[in-house]
């Protein structure tokens, strides 16, 4: 006999495919059963369950998994203002039970130990399950046999940066390095892709010239630089015969240059993020005063008097863009973003958003932007099955971990840095409300949130070992 302790009924089961009535059956971590309704008089003959969550009028969907946020991340002399505990809490609030966040390789320094001090830092801390991508900051022959012994250790994708140089930015033959290495070991190669040596150039000169607002940000952060760079990076992967993933996709010609890649069939993939969905150059990061700089993130928001967004929108229709992550990578305005107020090029570069995720992709299904079954394969089901975590996470299915959650579709509120509960001084979605919200939240059968109340502890989030990612094998 099934141990039975927990069921959910009543609810929509909205899976990557559909949407149907059903109740999902749990023991310990684990999810056992996805039935018909009314199955739960067989239950109840077995020994029943032993707790009972009424899911009706709800949607019951599987955790959120974010494959990019940066808590504490080191940036331009200061960190990220989200520690993992405080990160992971407030992505718990917000209905993501899964992260996949960053170790960092800075320059000159060894791979391996920067893993495990990131490691490190995390274990003890999560309030939900985690993986950790590698950030190669300098790729030298070490750099790159290590790759290899990660991969084996269950951390199957590297991100390597076109932007920032003297900092991040690798060159292109460090780059097709990468790709080659990745070819042979199996990992997925992730890439910032905006040309860094250029927007240095129109950096210097706006600042030169005294346009040094965080506007300015945006306009020296050019489209065609990021649409260069990923052809640039469609091109180093295709000699390299390595996978790519383009992350914080924002603009309509990188989209093209990606969509041209994957009619050819190669296997080049994409992610967009909330901001870029919602939010703009003109409305948002042109404000007065130096109020635009809670938005300088990169690649950075785009003018709304292009098709950026609709562009987006299509693509998160059409799979050229098939995961929408956060970028999570927070930083207040006191102290941190003020470190700019006098050149936009010292503003560090982040946008705060772990917590708000699956209520603004909901938002795209209530616009009619999307359905209700591609808002769960954006925001769960891709991103596992992209970074090898499918399906462990992403699914509610028997044998998946029991990452769940209820959501009320027709529960509007505003959001607000007074209800927030990330670790940042204001809100970037101050004022903007969202038809639906996040109820219930379970990670490995675990009831973490409930009520209005956080029920998790920091801690129980365990390290993730993800396998390759499903798409290239
Ligand atoms: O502005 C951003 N995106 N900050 C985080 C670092 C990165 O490039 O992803
Ligand atoms: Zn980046
Ligand atoms: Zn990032």
């Amino acid at each position: 006999m099934v141990c039975m302790t927990l069921l959910i009924k009543g609810g929509t089961v909205v899976s990557s495919t559909g949407a149907s009535l059903a109740e999902v059956l749990v023991d310990g971590e684990t999810i056992v059963a996805v039935l018909s309704p009314g199955c739960d008089a067989a239950i109840a003959a077995e020994g029943g369950a032993t707790r009972v969550i009424d899911a009706t009028d709800r949607y019951v969907i599987p955790g959120g998994v974010d494959v990019h946020t940066h808590m504490s991340f080191p940036f331009g002399g200061t960190f990220a203002s989200d520690t993992f505990e405080t990160g992971t809490r407030a992505a718990a609030w917000g209905g993501t039970t899964t992260i996949v966040d960053f170790a960092t390789q800075a320059y000159g320094k060894n791979v391996r130990e920067c893993f495990d001090a990131r490691l490190a830092e995390a274990q003890g801390e999560c309030a939900i399950d985690y993986g950790l991508h590698m950030i190669i900051g300098d790729v030298q022959d070490d750099a790159l046999k290590e790759m290899d012994r990660l991969v084996d250790e269950g951390v199957s994708s590297f991100k390597l940066f076109m932007a920032y140089p003297g900092v991040f930015l690798s060159d292109d033959g460090q780059i097709l390095r990468a790709m080659q290495q990745a070819a042979g070991n199996g990992g997925l190669l992730m890439m910032h892709a905006e040309n860094g040596l250029a927007i240095d150039v129109l950096a210097a000169q706006a600042v030169e010239r005294g346009d040094s607002g965080p506007v300015h940000h945006g306009y020296v952060r050019r489209a065609e630089f990021e649409s260069e760079a990923t052809h640039r990076a469609i091109q180093l992967a295709k000699v390299g015969a390595a996978p790519l993933y383009i992350v914080h996709l924002s603009a309509s010609e990188a989209l093209e240059q990606v969509a041209i890649a994957r009619n050819k069939g190669m296997n080049v993939f994409a992610e967009t993020c909330p901001q870029y969905l919602y939010f703009n150059l003109e409305d948002q990061l042109d404000q007065p005063g130096f109020e635009g700089a809670k938005y300088v993130c990169s690649t950075p928001l785009r003018t709304k008097h292009e098709h950026h967004q609709a562009d987006l929108w299509t693509g998160l229709r059409t799979n050229d863009l098939s995961v929408v992550s956060t970028d999570h990578c927070p930083f207040c305005m006191k102290e941190q973003k003020e470190m700019g107020l006098d050149d936009f090029r010292a503003i560090p570069n982040g946008f705060g958003g772990v917590e708000h995720r699956i209520d603004m992709i909901y938002q795209g299904v209530t616009q009619g932007e999307i359905s209700l079954a591609r808002w769960v394969e954006l925001c769960a089901t891709t991103p596992a099955r992209m970074m090898g975590l499918y399906p462990r996470k992403g699914v509610l299915q028997p044998g998946s971990d029991a990452d769940i959650v209820l959501y009320n579709p027709n529960h509007p509120w505003t959001i607000s840095v007074d209800n927030h509960h990330m670790n940042i001084d204001y809100s970037a979605y101050e004022g903007v409300t969202v038809p639906g919200k996040v109820e219930t939240v379970l990670s490995r059968g675990r009831v973490i949130v409930e009520g209005g109340q956080y029920l998790g502890r920091k801690g129980d989030g365990q390290f993730i070992r993800r396998g390759l990612s499903s798409y290239l094998i």
